[in-house]
């Protein structure tokens, strides 16, 4: 049984009044890269008004929820009259609700508190012709949750946030959440893999063009780490890449927990739009992805994002990675 949650409409006042007073504590307000992280945190600590403080509610109340742990919010056209205008103060108004939710983390790059993803046909076929493994807007995400590399180790951080500026496809199909509380076989699982007990993961390649058409991408690493870790009061599951490695066991009930977490019959569901952004708790569910279909032809991108990830992250695994190689704050598996 699949309940379908419906997204919430942030309002078109309190959305253009965000917007009105970031350009006038910024000024210049042309660019993604402009949306810093401290200029946003100081409208949201100065908002005696409140603007987004309903909708905050709304969204605390669903993450909250071990059946739920999952929000939609759709962001209104029309905030500005120019189009490219209108979709940059919808990240803005995006990036203020996530970061009014969880503080995100800062891309190193362009001190953005999220980092853009694109995806066009030319950079995937420049990826296809370079024979790398790839993950395309076409290919099917399962259930995972996201994972996050820092040099001290492997962080599950506690909530991520992805907001659609653009999906060039007539199908996008839905977004899904299935909180640990729902998931049936969770207690089997969890035995079976033991708590605390090392398995090695192929990282999910991150292939996708940067802000600047640049290739990223974290193919080739495997790592260590436990797909259930507890410290006696705190729970948390990292499942994140292929267990393609190391022992047979392991690689056998990946398979099957992979399978268990499809077959499941509860979950969250939500059709993916532009404009719609989701935030979800990553410390109390998986999510997964329906594959993009129907393609709309003749346009520069097939898929932008931005993607927020939270501070707050509880270390499952120390670091054993060769410091020379690690690279901080590298994500893993966007949606
Ligand atoms: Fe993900």
């Amino acid at each position: 049984m699949y309940s379908f949650i419906s997204a919430s409409a942030a309002g078109l006042a309190h959305t253009q009044e965000f917007a009105r007073r970031y350009l006038t504590l910024t000024g210049e307000f042309t660019s993604l890269s402009h949306i810093e992280k401290s200029k946003v945190q100081e409208i949201l600590n100065d908002d005696r008004d409140g603007l987004f403080a309903a909708q905050v509610e709304k969204i605390q109340a669903k993450l909250k929820d071990p059946e739920i742990g999952i929000a939609a919010v759709d962001i209104p056209t029309g905030i500005m009259d120019n189009a490219a205008a209108d979709t940059l103060c919808a990240c803005l108004a995006a990036t203020a609700i996530s970061s009014a939710i969880a503080e995100p983390t800062e891309n190193e790059r362009n001190a953005t508190p999220f980092t853009l993803y694109n995806a066009s046909q030319k950079n995937e076929d420049k990826l296809k012709e370079a024979g790398l493994k790839f993950y395309s807007p076409e290919e099917r995400l399962g259930f995972h949750t996201d994972g996050q590399l820092r040099p001290e180790g492997v962080f599950v951080p506690d909530f991520i946030s992805v907001y659609n500026v653009m999906i060039a496809y007539r199908q996008p199909g839905s977004f899904y959440y299935l909180p640990f509380e729902l998931w049936r076989e969770r207690e089997e699982f969890r035995e079976a893999f033991g708590v605390n007990q090392d398995v090695r993961f192929s990282l999910t390649p991150i292939v996708y063009a940067g802000q600047n058409g640049e290739i990223e991408s974290s193919d080739g690493r495997v790592i260590k780490a436990p797909v259930f870790w507890s410290d006696g009061t705190k729970e948390r599951v990292f499942f994140n890449g292929e267990v393609d490695v190391g022992s047979k066991v392991h690689i056998q009930l990946s398979r099957d927990m992979s399978r268990s977490l499809l077959d499941n019959p509860e979950r969250i569901a939500c059709p993916i739009r532009n404009r719609r952004l989701f935030i979800m708790s990553n410390s109390r569910g998986f999510h997964a992805r329906d594959v993009f279909s129907d393609p709309i032809k003749g346009v520069p991108y097939t898929r932008s994002f931005i993607r927020f990830v939270s501070r707050a992250a509880q270390q499952v695994k120390k670091s054993e990675i060769d410091r020379r190689y690690a690279q901080p704050m590298l994500e893993t598996a966007p949606v």
